[in-house]
């Protein structure tokens, strides 16, 4: 869908007042991302990263490395001084480029690239010099109204602070996004004046410049007012992330993915999941997790920039936070991977289980009531109910490596550093210090001593 006349002006200077937030607007999150990048990745789909541009003021620093991310670059504006002002800031960087130039305003990220694409191709249709998304709604309270001719042609954009009561009845509002042709934009841009109660320069008088110039202003009119959604307060940006993973969560139903409970779950936009993987309700999938085909991410489980193989069961109620599990392993319920744990190929974690940078190795299995910490554990071996890797001394963190077909016993506390050999044997509730050479036998317990008759004797 790219279109090579194209620029894009993403206007994210502001502050977002009505947040009532200490952040900028566009840096607060819907569907798993900053506003600004979802409007920015939005733009890259009809433009190339070259022609895509961000207006920063407010947080300018944030803002810009959300846009340098996204490999787009930033235009600074000192001062908000309005959307009319923030577009003339970009002037120098953006007039050579000709052609034409979408304005996008950050806090829209409803609006599909499609949507845009419309947009420019009714521009090019009409000759017109803008072109600007509109919908009706049943309350416009806020927004810019779309004044229209006798003959049915857009003469004005008047704002809410603006507006006279006959202007205030119309229903029809501007979206603030247009298409410009931007040799008639540059021409025109410095007739803006902040002659309105709020001293603003308003992007939206250049409607009435052009018409009072003799050119052609075109209304694309969308049916469906969602799209246009305008998040200025936090009730709205909770609305914009319903709507945006309810989008993410049909594209992946379409795709082959099977989800429970769809309404419940939370998918971030970058996640990727495979053919047949069944999602279970109140799931959390977030960040850049990757997950295979015939996976099963029981309910209520949260996955976090994550890479899961093909065939892996996550059991309800686990956590897995930047961790790999390979094909056929098995995780939970209620067990916790952080911190880049790894689980080989059919390795088995159960409950109450905690692994941290911990990799567990093929076939290996421990099911029960475990910490394990910094260590790296060989093929199927099986760590106890209760094993305990001591991987802290009070000042620092120490490893742990454990061979291949190794037993831990129940209620083992390794001390690290610690290394057991492959094959060795750890009678349970040792209490181990000293390495454990191959295929021996450990214990760290003292012997158990019976008492004959002790209990008569006692009372
Ligand atoms: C704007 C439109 C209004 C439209 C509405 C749609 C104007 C004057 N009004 O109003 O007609 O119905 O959007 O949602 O254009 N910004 C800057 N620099 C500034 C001021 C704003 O970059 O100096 C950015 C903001 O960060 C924001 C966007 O422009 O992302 C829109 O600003 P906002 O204050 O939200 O405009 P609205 O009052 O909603
Ligand atoms: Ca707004």
């Amino acid at each position: 869908m790219m279109l090579n006349d194209l620029t894009v002006l993403i206007l994210a200077a502001g502050q977002g007042t009505r947040m009532n937030s200490r952040m900028a607007k566009v840096l607060h999150r819907a569907g798993g991302k900053p506003l600004v990048r979802q409007t920015i990745d939005t733009a890259l789909e009809i433009a190339p990263p070259e022609r895509v541009f961000v207006v920063v003021g407010h947080q300018a620093e944030q803002v810009r490395a959300v846009a340098e991310a996204a490999g787009v670059r930033a235009i600074h504006q000192q001062e908000q001084l309005g959307t009319g002002h923030a577009v003339m800031c970009g002037e120098e960087q953006l007039s050579q480029l000709g052609g034409r130039l979408i304005v996008f305003v950050g806090d829209c990220v409803l609006v599909q690239a499609s949507t845009l694409a419309d947009l420019a191709e009714a521009q090019r249709i009409s000759k017109s010099a803008a072109a600007v998304i509109t919908t009706e709604v049943e309350d416009p309270t806020g927004y810019g109204r779309i004044v229209r001719g006798p003959d049915g042609g857009v003469l004005a954009i008047v704002e809410q602070k603006a507006a006279t009561p006959a202007e205030l009845a119309v229903r029809e509002i501007n979206s603030g996004i247009f298409c410009f042709d931007a040799p008639a934009l540059w021409k025109y841009i410095r007739e803006l004046r902040p002659d309105n109660p709020a001293h603003e320069y308003y992007l939206t008088d250049m409607v009435s410049i052009f018409i009072l110039a003799g050119l052609r202003v075109t209304a694309l009119k969308t049916p469906d007012p969602n799209e246009l959604l305008g998040i200025n307060n936090r009730v709205e940006l909770a609305q914009a992330d319903r709507i945006l993973r309810e989008r993410k969560v049909r594209r992946l139903m379409l795709d082959g993915v099977t989800i429970e409970r769809p309404e419940t779950v939370t998918i971030d936009a970058g996640v990727k999941i495979g053919m047949d993987t069944v999602i279970g309700p109140f799931a959390q999938i977030t960040g850049d997790t990757v997950i295979g085909e015939n996976c099963r991410i029981g309910a209520s489980s949260i996955i976090e920039h994550s890479v899961i193989g093909d065939d892996v069961e996550v059991f309800p109620f686990s956590m897995v936070s930047a961790s790999i599990l390979d094909a056929h392993a098995h995780v939970g319920p209620f067990a916790r991977l952080r911190m880049n744990a790894h689980l080989a190929e059919g390795a088995h974690v159960g409950n109450f289980v905690e692994l941290k940078k911990t990799r567990l190795g093929a076939n290996s299995k421990s099911m029960h009531l475990a910490y394990l910490g910094d260590s790296t554990i060989g093929a199927r071996t099986n760590i106890g109910a209760g094993t305990i890797t001591c991987n802290y001394d009070g000042h620092k963190k120490h490893p742990t490596t454990i061979g291949e077909g190794v037993f831990v016993g129940s209620n083992s506390t390794l001390v690290a550093p610690m290394t057991i050999a492959d094959g060795a044997y750890i009678g349970a509730g040792s209490v181990i210090t000293h390495p454990v050479p191959l295929k021996a036998l450990a214990l760290g317990r003292s012997r158990q001593v019976n008492k004959e008759g002790w209990k008569k004797r006692a009372t």
